[in-house]
């Protein structure tokens, strides 16, 4: 490990979100279909989450599929859940090895049947491991999250569970998908792209951006300690003076 990443690592996010954008491009720039882009960028997948459990980093939430993504065309959308399928199968030996615990967000019902049960045997799985937790974000939205948090909200009320004057930010977390896992410290879009896509409204309040031009697929290990050096030279003050 580099000298100065190991100073660095004094101040390593806990918890780092990455909008993982471009592999498109990425084949495009090479005369290659977008799938072959995805499947590129599922071997970047591969690769980061292995360095953050090295390095000690406790959360990765990747945003894998939003909820707008279901309106690209049937082919690539098939595609997509196909390489989610194939990557949860053939990975999970190597969570295991790895000691990562598998998560995951969104409307999970959404997704095809057999990806489903493929990864909640894989959750399943790596349940009890102790390192590294990995959230992958799909069929997910945060206007979305936030509405099924307010008709859990609601629910809650309605059994009695909860009184409307104990409403608060922290109680309403709690109705999130989110509820087990502390917010953002540092969230990562490649790309180039200067938006949040519907990703994590409400938990990145005051998490740190690092968005780079580099597409996905290309995104590699010395890149990532460049974003963890550059968010441990960030000022962090959370609305007060200090
Ligand atoms: C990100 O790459 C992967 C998903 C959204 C599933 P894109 O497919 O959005 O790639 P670009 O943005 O078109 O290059
Ligand atoms: C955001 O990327 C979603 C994921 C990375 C899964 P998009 O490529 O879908 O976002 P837009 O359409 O450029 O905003
Ligand atoms: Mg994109």
């Amino acid at each position: 490990m580099p000298a100065n990443l190991k100073e660095d690592l004094k101040n390593l996010p806990r918890h780092i979100a990455i909008i993982m954008d471009g592999n498109g491009r990425w084949a495009k720039e090479r005369g290659l279909p977008r799938t072959e882009g995805h499947r590129r960028g599922a071997d970047t997948v591969r690769a980061i989450t292995e360095e953050c459990g090295a390095l000690g980093v406790e959360y990765l939430t990747l945003y894998a599929f939003s909820a707008e993504n279901w309106k690209r065309p049937k082919r690539e959308v098939d595609a997509l859940m196909k390489l989610l399928e194939q990557f949860l199968r053939t990975r999970t030996p190597e969570m295991m090895e790895q000691n990562v615990r598998l998560q995951a967000i969104g409307r999970l019902h959404d997704l095809p049947q057999t990806c489903q049960q493929q990864l909640h045997r894989s959750i399943e799985q790596t349940s009890q491991n102790t390192g590294l937790t990995l959230i992958l974000a799909l069929s997910y939205g945060g206007r979305e999250e936030i509405v099924d948090g307010v008709k859990s909200l609601l629910e809650s009320i309605e059994r009695g569970h909860l009184d409307k004057g104990m409403i608060d930010t922290e109680v309403f977390s709690k109705h999130l998908y989110t509820r087990y896992y502390p917010d953002p410290d540092l969230l990562i879009r490649t790309s180039g792209e200067m938006r949040l896509s519907n990703f994590l409204l409400w938990q990145l309040s005051y998490t740190e951006f690092y968005i780079t031009q580099t597409l996905w697929p290309d995104f590699g290990k010395e890149e990532l300690h460049q974003a963890i050096r550059a968010y441990s030279q960030r000022h962090r003050r959370f609305g007060t003076v200090a």
